[in-house]
């Protein structure tokens, strides 16, 4: 038997009612909030993704399905949303017309990456990036929406909060860092090692227990800030505030992506296990420009779907439209043609097996339908239908003419 490749799952039935129920309660969100739909392709230059999301990033150096096509051209399944988007709205010379774009998007991202609960080689992310706001109101505006996301599919979170400085603090702060890398080098993991030469502060996020207790006494990045991103970060923390949405501050936050700078940060979820992250994002003001685009501020985030999936609270189900079947194998032709009619403007499910009237309810039943529709030989002759309200457990025999 073929089965499907390691980390990728297929969805369906009550997986795909959770899958649905939360684009389309998401989709909502983002369209208060002026996002518009925007779709990019699965497969891109592989290109696209060293210069945005970073060859030290463990995404590009150790988990890109990348291959050569038949054309010869270098490219690799999307492992994230928001490069694709970017390289959309530099293509589409948005960045010309100057102004606001505001986008959301959901789809499967790729990374080869260790399967294990809530970590997927295929996985499904929603997200949103918005263009031209420098303004740090926008990035509290993006941490809203996350939390109004959250809260309208009943998830409890924790918000974790950071900023990454910017082009005048960061390389400060990343040799100070480097200095005291150096200073217990001989104590840290390979990783760091090789972190320490390519992107120093994606050290502060390792896994190694004895990295992390080193790191302690790192030099803090939000100690360093400059001006600028010192009364952003403050200004954020007290937006944040006012709209009561409560954050705690975790100085070794440095996401996994290279593009960010200033605000980065995390929604995490104590109900999951290890892999708890279900929404992050930041500030990226520098990538349009990386990616040919004119200087334009810019700042998102994304959801893992299939973690939030694990802890949407459904709305109870309730019953809905009809069930039709025949208890005589003369009534199935007018079993069908009633489902066709009435599927119209109604859901309907119909059996075309004739079967007695107790299978027909256990149909009914299995389907969530409210009404269980049957006609037997006596409706047949008189032109009739009988009814039962799974609902209101009522029962009526009508006219055909009247269903
Ligand atoms: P990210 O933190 O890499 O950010 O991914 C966002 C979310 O996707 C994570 O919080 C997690 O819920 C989910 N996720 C990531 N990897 C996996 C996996 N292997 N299996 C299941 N779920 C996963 C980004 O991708 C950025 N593009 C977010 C962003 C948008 N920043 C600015 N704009």
């Amino acid at each position: 038997m073929i089965k499907s490749l390691r980390g990728m799952n297929d969805i369906l039935s009550e997986d795909y009612e959770r899958f649905t129920y939360f684009i389309n309660l998401a989709t909502d969100v983002a369209q208060k909030y002026g996002f518009h739909f925007i779709e990019t392709p699965l497969l891109e230059e592989t290109a696209l993704f060293k210069r945005s999301v970073g060859e030290s990033s463990d995404i590009v150096g150790k988990e890109m399905y990348q291959f050569t096509d038949k054309g010869d051209n270098d490219v690799c399944l999307r492992p994230e949303g928001t490069a694709g988007v970017v390289r959309a709205f530099v293509q589409q010379k948005l960045d010309r017309a100057g102004g606001t774009h505001r986008f959301f998007y959901h789809g499967s991202m790729f990374r080869y990456e260790r399967p294990q609960k809530g970590r997927l080689r295929q996985f499904h992310q929603f997200g949103v990036e918005s263009f031209g706001v420098a303004s740090v109101y926008e990035d509290a505006t993006m941490i809203m929406m996350v939390a109004d996301i959250l809260k309208a599919c009943g998830i409890g979170y924790r918000l974790q909060l950071n900023s990454l400085g910017d082009q005048n603090c960061m390389p400060q702060y990343r040799d100070s860092l480097v200095a005291f890398i150096e200073s217990v080098e001989d104590e840290i993991c390979e990783d760091c090692k090789r972190r320490k030469a390519t992107n120093p502060i994606r050290v502060l996020d390792c896994k190694n227990e004895k990295c992390q207790s080193l790191y302690t006494q790192a030099p803090k990045l939000i100690n360093s800030l400059c001006e600028g991103c010192e009364s952003d970060f403050t200004k954020l923390k007290s937006i944040l505030d006012d709209n009561e949405i409560e954050y705690e501050i975790d100085t070794n936050l440095v996401r996994g992506l290279d593009y960010y700078s200033k605000t980065a940060f995390e929604f995490v979820s104590d109900n999951i296990g290890s892999q708890s992250a279900i929404a992050g994002g930041g500030r990226y003001d520098r990538l349009v420009e990386f990616l040919d685009g004119r200087a334009t501020p810019a700042v998102g985030f994304a959801m893992g779907i299939e973690r939030l999936m694990e802890l949407i609270v459904m709305p109870e189900k309730k019953r809905e439209g009809y069930y039709i079947g025949a208890m005589d194998a003369e009534a199935v032709d007018l079993v069908v043609k009633l489902t066709q009619s009435k599927r119209q403007s109604k859901k309907v499910s119909c059996d075309f097996k004739a079967k007695n009237l107790k299978n027909h309810l256990k149909g009914a039943d299995k389907v969530n339908a409210r009404f269980c529709c049957v006609i037997g030989s006596d409706e047949l002759e008189n032109s009739t239908i009988w009814i039962k309200d799974l609902q209101n457990k009522t029962e009526q025999t009508i006219a055909l003419e009247d269903f």
